[in-house]
């Protein structure tokens, strides 16, 4: 290992014992060290749980979506037993990705030579192969991975001794459990590469402290981000607070006032006032506010590429055109905000002269996001 990227490795592990009021945001080589960032995937993207979609994408047999997790081509696709799986989406013949995009197929087929797949994975037909001494039909399939839903979210883990998902997020599904994800749907979708580095947008979304700046006319007024605060380190996730202006966003937005009032009742009187981000490691965020979340993922494509994924939640009787609409344009309006300050960043980080700065208690999920990386790579 390089210098570079032990001392690196010792300043995460350091995070752990210092107090939050000492705390720094993470050394430019976080962002730049390819050598790290191999870590990363190693020790947390093929090893940690990730979310990797709803479970309503999949949601009829033959149902399938395809994602990249850590360089893995992956299918994630729903069974004639009605089970979901993970798998491989590379062929056991000579490597082409099996399907594309998302669909429905009643089984898998490769486009290559014609392979084929029943959809828990098992070869099913492989052409002009009779001759063939070598192939073991019975045993051939595509390798499957461990896959978890809660809340109606996908995680996928590709290491097969993880310790299971459920119990770690127990105590989170407790305190989601009056807003009712998993009865929610997709209202709308956002899905676009980013330029920068995963961790820069995973930061952006663990604090509000730049809703003023940044996003001065849009979040700003609805979510005041100098009032935010956070929770304390919770080893798994982390609770950022934010207050929500709802008589803002009564004369601004009615429709979210409306769908806010309706879903109000089972969450407790503080907590309807304030949008709840609960900050997942390694790569996920819920804006949970009552009746309407706002779920993100980051999944990192090379050092500096991310593909951002964000979905806008709502109680399945509460979808309609309109509110789709809404949510659509409030995805077009404010994330190119968040977007131009990570593609900056990533440039400016590289500068001779940058360092890490101090925290602002504010950007406490910051820290504590720091410190789970320094827990999964303090050992290494
Ligand atoms: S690579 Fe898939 S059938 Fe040949
Ligand atoms: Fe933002």
């Amino acid at each position: 290992m390089q210098a570079a990227t032990r001392a690196l490795i010792d300043t995460l592990t350091k995070s752990l014992s210092t107090p939050l009021e000492e705390a720094r945001g993470l050394p430019p080589q976080a962002y730049l060290s390819e050598e790290f960032y191999e870590l990363e995937l190693e020790h947390l993207f093929r090893r940690d749980w990730i979310c990797v979609g709803r479970e309503e994408e999949a949601e009829n047999p033959g149902d399938y979506f395809t994602i990249e997790l850590a360089g893995e081509p992956l299918v994630v696709v729903r069974g004639t037993d009605n089970r979901l799986r993970a798998l491989s989406n590379v062929c056991r013949h000579r490597y082409m990705q099996v399907v594309m995009g998302q669909g429905n197929a009643a089984r898998l087929s490769c486009p290559y030579h014609g392979w084929t797949y029943r959809l828990d994975g098992r070869l099913m037909g492989a052409t002009s192969m009779s001759e063939s001494r070598i192939l073991d039909k019975e045993n051939c399939r595509l390798p499957e991975f461990r896959l978890e839903t809660w809340l109606g979210f996908i995680f996928v883990n590709l290491d097969p001794e993880a310790e299971p998902l459920a119990p770690r997020l127990q105590e989170l599904g407790n305190r989601l459990a009056p807003y009712h994800i998993d009865r929610m749907r997709i209202s709308s979708m956002y899905d676009e590469i980013w330029e920068g580095n995963w961790k820069l947008t995973m930061e952006n979304n663990a604090e509000a402290h730049h809703h003023r700046t940044l996003h001065p006319d849009t979040l700003q007024p609805w979510m005041p981000g100098d009032d935010s605060h956070c929770g304390k380190d919770e080893q798994d996730w982390s609770l950022l607070r934010t207050p929500l202006m709802l008589d803002l966003v009564r004369a601004e937005a009615p429709m979210y006032a409306d769908l806010m009032e309706r879903w109000s009742a089972d969450i407790k009187p503080q907590d309807r006032k304030e949008t709840l981000t609960y900050v997942i490691y390694p790569s996920s965020t819920i804006d949970a506010s009552p009746g309407i979340v706002f779920w993100k993922r980051m999944l990192p494509l090379g050092i500096d590429r991310t593909r951002v994924m964000m979905g806008a939640l709502v109680p399945e009787e509460e979808l309609n055109d309109e509110l789709n609409r809404y949510n659509r344009e409030f995805f077009e309006v404010l994330n190119p905000e968040d977007y131009q300050a990570t593609w900056r960043l990533q440039k400016t980080i590289r500068s001779r002269f940058a360092e890490a700065g101090p925290l602002s208690v504010k950007e406490a999920c910051l820290f504590y996001f720091q410190r789970y990386l320094g827990r999964r790579l303090s050992n290494i």
